[in-house]
C-alpha cells in the first residue's frame, strides 16, 4: 500500500493509480454505462410518453356531414325540427352536444336548413303555428318562415347549414371546433 501512494507537497496522500485527470478506470466505465442508459432510456421512453398522453392532447376539428331524415317526409312549406347529439371529444373528455335544425322544404328539391339557435343570445326558437312564423321565447324575438328577422332583439337572419341529399335522405354538413 505504501509503494502506491506518495506525499504530495502539501501534506496530502495521493493514489499513484489514479490517473491525471483524476478518472479511475472503474469510474470512466461507471460513467459511460450511465450515459449510455440515459440515452437508451430516452430513446425507448419518450415515444413510450408520448403514445399514452397524445390522446389527450388530441383535438378533432373539421366539418362532417350528418343525415338528418328522408326527404319523402318532408311536407312542403312545413318547418320540421330535427334534432340529434353527438360526442366531440377533446382530449380525454367527452361532451355530448346536441342540435336542433329546422328543415322547410320550399319545393321538391329546395330546403332551407336553419339551426335552432336565436341569433340573438342563443335560446332555442320555435315554430308557432298561430303566429306561422319562429317564435324565440327568451326576448321576444320574431323569424319569418325564410328566416330573416320580423321582430325582436335578434341581429341577424337565422343561421343556416349546408346541406345536399344523398340517396333520398337530407344531409347537413356541421363544423366542430
Ligand atoms: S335569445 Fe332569442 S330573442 Fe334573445
Amino acid at each position: 500500500m505504501i509503494k502506491d501512494t506518495v506525499a504530495c507537497r502539501i501534506g496530502h496522500i495521493v493514489d499513484k493509480r489514479t490517473p491525471a485527470f483524476g478518472i479511475t478506470r472503474r469510474g470512466f466505465v461507471a460513467g459511460v454505462v450511465g450515459i449510455l442508459g440515459g440515452i437508451i432510456s430516452a430513446v425507448i421512453g419518450i415515444p413510450a410518453i408520448g403514445y399514452l398522453i397524445s390522446p389527450g392532447m388530441k383535438r378533432v376539428t373539421g366539418s362532417i356531414w350528418v343525415p338528418i331524415g328522408p326527404v319523402d317526409d318532408l311536407v312542403e312549406g312545413e318547418p320540421t325540427l330535427f334534432q340529434f347529439t353527438r360526442t366531440k371529444r377533446i382530449g380525454w373528455e367527452a361532451t355530448a352536444i346536441s342540435y336542433g335544425v329546422y328543415v322547410v322544404r320550399k319545393s321538391a328539391d329546395e330546403f332551407d336548413v336553419f339551426s335552432n339557435v336565436c341569433t340573438h343570445l342563443s335560446c332555442r326558437y320555435r315554430w308557432r303555428e298561430d303566429l306561422n312564423h319562429f317564435f324565440c321565447p327568451c326576448h321576444d324575438g320574431h323569424y319569418a318562415k325564410d328566416g330573416t328577422v320580423l321582430a325582436g332583439p335578434p341581429p341577424r337572419p337565422l343561421d343556416r347549414f349546408e346541406h345536399k341529399v344523398e340517396d333520398g335522405i337530407l344531409t347537413i354538413q356541421i363544423q366542430e371546433a
